[in-house]
């Protein structure tokens, strides 16, 4: 039984095998292999309560058992046949916390990956390497007793290298995402984004052009360049190729918001948690992140990053509320308030983007404190103009259990966004604050298919696991997959 299994784990000799347990019923086919090797073992330790098998809980066997000399992780699943999302990553934390002090580098899962539900086999594989990889992330540079910790390589019953390839990229894209996030907003300034975009360019082989000031002024970015103008720091409009595909292709476009840092400017901010505005740059990261994995696993497809730089700073040059900027578009906005600088520097970056004639465009931002308390940390807003991006979107979110929840894009809500002195105001009052961003961009976008994902409240999580989440680089990555399929 599960004999293919037991000579592949004697051949690769894993440091640490990790079998799944549950709470009830007998040990299923995925864990017989372990059973049998561990002379009942497991069922013993359940029988007498030592493991229960409690979903999340882990027992690690330094020496399994004397047919099996090898140390084995326990990993309760509870009851369920089949696990939700949330369950499952519960169940890969569980794991990760109990092998990240120990010194194992190659660990094999004993057996078929989880039930999840709503997942195939090859999506859960994708999922728990995902989670596995992306669980080791630390974030080092700044402590004196870093400790770099990973793993090298996972094996699952199966072969299916494919799938484990997406989770590994995808984990790479997302860490990537979480480290740029993390960064602080004296290191992670615009020309810190511009200068990765080019280490990204030479390793990866993509063309990269930085846009600076001096250009977008030629270019009418007038909204853009309002919002660094009360900064030191330069601001730049950064775009990365992927060519995977025929020249002829479309390119699928993905814009990020990368406010370095959000002090609201003029319309200055409260203090408390205004450290956490160093993570206004998540809607880039996640950019760069996925622009990462599409590297990583090649598809062949046209891909272009654009990230939209600024830092939002108070001072004698920056714009006072009241303020009128002609945008790119040719359109004026009246700056009714200088801490809504988002939608300032995204719209002038979605007309640029028209140039490249995009198959679609997505915009990802951390833009609103609406959407935060529309949609807490679980999912992230998802407005568009075209139902197959958004069909195309939620299916990509199943997939990658990356949620997004579809917002509402209706006309009645623009008039929240009248000005008396503009073509429109940068803010549309107190009511549906996220849809009325959404509708300020939608004003920029009218030419190609169209997705704006409001990551203010899943792009980071606070308190004691306070860091950057990496989302929606699963997303992302996974939609662009599906369209290379
Ligand atoms: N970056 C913020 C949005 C934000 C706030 C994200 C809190 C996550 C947590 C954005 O630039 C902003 O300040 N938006 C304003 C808009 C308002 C002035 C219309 C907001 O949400 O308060
Ligand atoms: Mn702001
Ligand atoms: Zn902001």
């Amino acid at each position: 039984m599960n004999s293919m299994l037991f000579d592949r784990l004697s051949t690769v000799q894993a440091d640490l095998v990790i079998a799944f347990v549950p709470s009830e019923g007998g040990l299923s086919e995925s864990t017989s292999w372990i059973n049998e090797n561990m002379g009942g073992l497991i069922l013993q330790l359940r029988d007498d309560k030592s493991f229960s098998g409690k979903l999340a809980d882990t027992l690690l066997l330094p020496v399994a058992s004397q047919e099996y000399a090898q140390p084995v992780l326990l990993a309760g699943i509870g009851s369920d046949a089949e696990l939700s999302d949330a369950d499952a990553k519960k169940v890969i934390s569980s794991i990760v916390s109990a092998i990240k002090p120990l010194p194992y580098k190659t660990v094999a899962f004993a057996g078929k990956a989880l039930n999840v539900k709503g997942h195939d086999e090859a999506e859960v594989l994708t999922l728990v390497s995902q989670w596995l990889n992306e669980g080791f992330y630390q974030f080092t540079g700044f402590k004196k007793e870093d400790a770099t910790l990973s793993i090298e390589n996972v094996l699952f019953e199966g072969d299916n290298q494919a799938a484990l390839d997406i989770g590994i990229a995808t984990a790479a894209g997302s860490s990537y995402a979480k480290q740029l996030g993390n960064l602080p907003g004296n290191v992670c300034t615009p020309s810190y984004l511009a200068a990765q975009a080019q280490n990204m360019g030479e390793k990866y082989e993509l063309e990269v052009d930085l846009v600076d000031e001096s250009r977008m002024n030629d270019l009418g970015m007038q909204s853009l360049l309002s919002v660094g103008r009360g900064s030191d720091q330069a601001s730049y409009l950064i775009v990365m190729k992927y060519n995977g595909a025929d020249e002829g292709k479309k390119p699928y476009v993905m814009l990020g918001k990368g406010i370095t840092f959000d002090t609201g400017g003029i319309s200055l901010k409260p203090g408390a948690k205004m450290d956490e505005m160093k993570y206004d740059m998540c809607g880039a990261a996640s950019v760069f992140g996925t622009m990462k994995a599409i590297c990583e696993l090649k598809p062949k497809l046209n891909f272009i990053a654009v990230i939209a730089a600024a830092e939002n700073m108070p001072s004698g040059n920056a714009s006072k509320p009241g303020d009128i900027v002609k945008t790119m578009s040719g359109q004026t906005v009246e700056i009714l308030n200088t801490d809504a600088e988002g939608r300032l520097v995204l719209c002038d970056a979605l007309t640029y983007i028209e140039r490249f004639e995009p198959e679609s465009v997505i915009d990802v931002a951390t833009l609103t404190g609406a959407c935060v308390v529309a949609l807490g940390g679980v999912n992230s807003g998802m407005y568009s103009n075209n139902d197959d991006v958004k069909t195309d979107l939620l299916h990509a979110s199943k997939v990658s259990a990356d949620k997004v929840w579809p917002m509402p894009l209706d006309d009645e809500y623009q008039k929240q966004l009248d000005s008396n002195f503009a073509d429109m105001a940068n803010i549309g009052g107190p009511e549906a604050g996220s849809v009325t961003a959404a509708c300020f961009l939608s004003r920029f976008t009218k030419s190609y298919p169209w997705a704006h994902l409001d990551i203010a409240g899943t792009a980071w999580t606070g308190g004691t696991t306070k860091g950057a989440s990496g989302r929606p680089v699963g997303l992302l990555t996974q939609y662009l997959l599906q369209k290379a399929n």
